[in-house]
């Protein structure tokens, strides 16, 4: 029997001669993105927020595995910073073929305790940053004729969630987000997201009792948090040369936990 827990390795050499961006790299689904992407033969431009050790880290870790890299610096709410790292980015490594916009910011909190700023803070990482990296990086993919990008969602996004009415309200705009675009800079530029269920990483260890575990996954078929690992194959799947029929799409990476 083999191990549900083991995704397969991406294909080598499948993203060989392609530069991804993967922002919020050090954090637990990016840096795992970051791996399977490197495997499959991307370099890639390890963004982060202040954290230059660790990112220099998982820089070490990638070009083990051949591929070149460097890593940026920036808030994805700020434009300017955003720009500035992005030119930095490209200067060093080339430009940009692929996207993944994985930066994103939830917080536990219900609609009547949540005030404006609160609100705000979560549009502006999990919207208005995914807006501002895409609109700086999608000019240049539309002049050379190619790219790729991909949007981390969630589950909560279609579930809903006590508590969680900010996130689950951003991840749910960031679909219409990936379907407007897919159609708009499509087929030059091809655009999906993934919505994965809960996966085991600090985002989520903060709320992670045993009742909150039992009740996230009581439903879902698989009936346990999902692993970082298990993400990073559907993303290189996306934007490697196995989708060119995923526009505007959502990959359900849940554990069966909403079916569809
Ligand atoms: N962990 C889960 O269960 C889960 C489930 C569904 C979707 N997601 C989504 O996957 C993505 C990654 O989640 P994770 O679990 O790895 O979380 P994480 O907290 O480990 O990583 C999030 C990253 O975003 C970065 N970030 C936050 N605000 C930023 C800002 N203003 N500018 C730049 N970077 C910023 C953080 O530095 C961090 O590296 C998020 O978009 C999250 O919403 C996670």
């Amino acid at each position: 029997m083999t191990d549900d827990r083991t995704p397969a390795a991406a294909a080598p050499g499948t993203l060989t001669g392609s530069v991804a961006l993967v922002t919020g790299a050090v954090g637990a689904l990016g840096a795992a993105i970051c791996r399977d992407l490197a495997r499959a033969g991307a370099d890639i431009v390890v963004h982060h927020l202040d954290q230059r050790e660790q990112a220099l880290a998982l820089c070490g870790e990638l070009e083990d595995l051949g591929v070149r890299t460097v890593e940026v610096s920036a808030d994805v709410t700020d434009w300017d910073a955003v720009a500035a790292a992005l030119e930095d980015a490209q200067e060093r490594l080339g430009p940009i073929d692929i996207l993944v916009n994985n930066a994103g910011w939830m917080e536990s909190r219900r609609l009547v305790d949540t005030d404006l700023a609160q609100w705000r803070r979560t549009m502006s990482v999990d919207l208005d940053g995914v807006f501002i990296v895409t609109r700086l990086v999608v000019p240049g993919m539309l002049e050379r004729g190619e790219g790729r990008i991909v949007n981390l969602s969630s589950q909560l996004a279609y579930k809903g969630a006590t508590d969680f009415v900010a996130y689950c309200t951003a991840k749910a705009g960031l679909l219409g987000f990936t379907r407007a675009l897919a159609r708009e800079v499509g087929p030059t530029v091809r655009v999906n997201a993934i919505a994965p269920g809960p996966i085991d990483t600090p985002m989520v260890t903060p709320h992670a009792t045993p009742e909150w575990v039992h009740t996230r996954t009581r439903d879902s078929v698989i009936g346990r948090l999902g692993l970082p690992e298990e993400i990073g194959p559907a993303v290189t799947f996306l934007v490697g040369p196995g989708a060119p029929l995923f526009h505007g799409q959502t990959l359900h990476l849940n554990g069966g936990g909403v079916l569809g």
